[in-house]
């Protein structure tokens, strides 16, 4: 990398952790940021997935660690991240991607079904933020990606709670940037489109699913976790030093058609 495009885009001597990251966007979004030059802690709920996604990363010459615990437990994410500061790896880079969902008519869907994805999506992200705040805001210096969706802007039946956590994700990261902007830290949220992961299976085998795609996604075709991951990249980057409080949609143009 010459010295212009470290300057803008590098991140060497970073130290990022990027929560659901043991496979589909998360794990893209691991390896971009530990290829740029972080050093990167994945975070997942299952110690032998997060182990399995460390060592796909470190063969790839990566320097990254486990921090297995669920961003839904305030307790656990204050305990991961003691564990991370004692290792030495104090977090300045923040990218709250794990995620949950349960497509349901709402009219069935049970006040615990809805608290299960409130509780991951929306409290996982106030759980992470307030953790690795505190020492970005005594470095001066902080980067926080929350993970939104285009469901948080537009919506189609069976994911009444996943529409609004994810739209409540995104009044947060402006919540996050105006009270933090004066410290050096930025927070911006992304906004995926349809990806094509195991989060989307169920859509994958939907009969007349790529029709609709064909015709709603000016871009015609799913978006790949390796989409979404680059945009990451951009905005934990020195070059999106002046970007705060944006929600960018990744999504093909889906939500600028009329
Ligand atoms: N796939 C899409 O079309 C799409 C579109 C827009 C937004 N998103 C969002 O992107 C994120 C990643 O989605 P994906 O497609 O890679 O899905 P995925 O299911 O492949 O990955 C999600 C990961 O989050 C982990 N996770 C779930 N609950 C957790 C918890 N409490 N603590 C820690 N980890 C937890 C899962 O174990 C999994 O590894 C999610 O927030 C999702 O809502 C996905």
């Amino acid at each position: 990398m010459n010295d212009y495009l470290q300057s803008t885009f590098g991140l060497a001597g970073r130290t990022a952790l990027v929560t659901g990251a043991a496979r589909g966007i998360g794990l893209a979004i691991a390896r971009a940021l530990g290829l740029a030059g972080a050093r990167v802690a994945v975070n997942d709920l299952r110690a032998e997935a997060c182990a399995a996604a460390v060592a796909q990363l470190q063969a790839e010459g990566i320097a990254a660690r486990a921090a297995c615990f669920s961003v839904a437990d305030a307790g656990a994410v204050a305990a991961a991240q003691q564990a991370l500061q004692a290792a030495g790896w104090d977090v300045d880079t923040l990218v709250h991607n794990a995620g949950n969902q349960n497509r349901k008519p709402l009219e069935d869907m049970l006040p615990a079904e809805w608290q299960q994805l409130m509780e991951v999506h929306v409290n996982g992200a106030f759980h992470c933020a307030r953790t690795f705040l505190p020492a970005m805001r005594a470095r001066g210096f902080g980067r926080l990606v929350l993970m939104s969706s285009v469901a948080g802007q537009a919506t189609m039946p069976l994911i009444a709670a996943y529409a609004t956590a994810k739209g409540a994700v995104a009044a947060f990261t402006r919540a996050v940037a105006v009270e933090c902007g004066g410290h050096g830290i930025t927070a911006n949220a992304i906004a995926p489109g349809f990806v094509r992961t195991a989060f989307t299976a169920g859509l994958q085998q939907r009969e007349g699913f790529e029709d609709f795609l064909r015709t709603a996604v000016p871009a015609g075709r799913w978006a790949s976790p390796e989409d979404i991951a680059p945009v990451v990249l951009f905005l934990v980057s020195p070059a999106a030093g002046f970007v705060n409080g944006q929600t960018l949609a990744i999504d093909g143009g889906m939500l600028a058609r009329m």
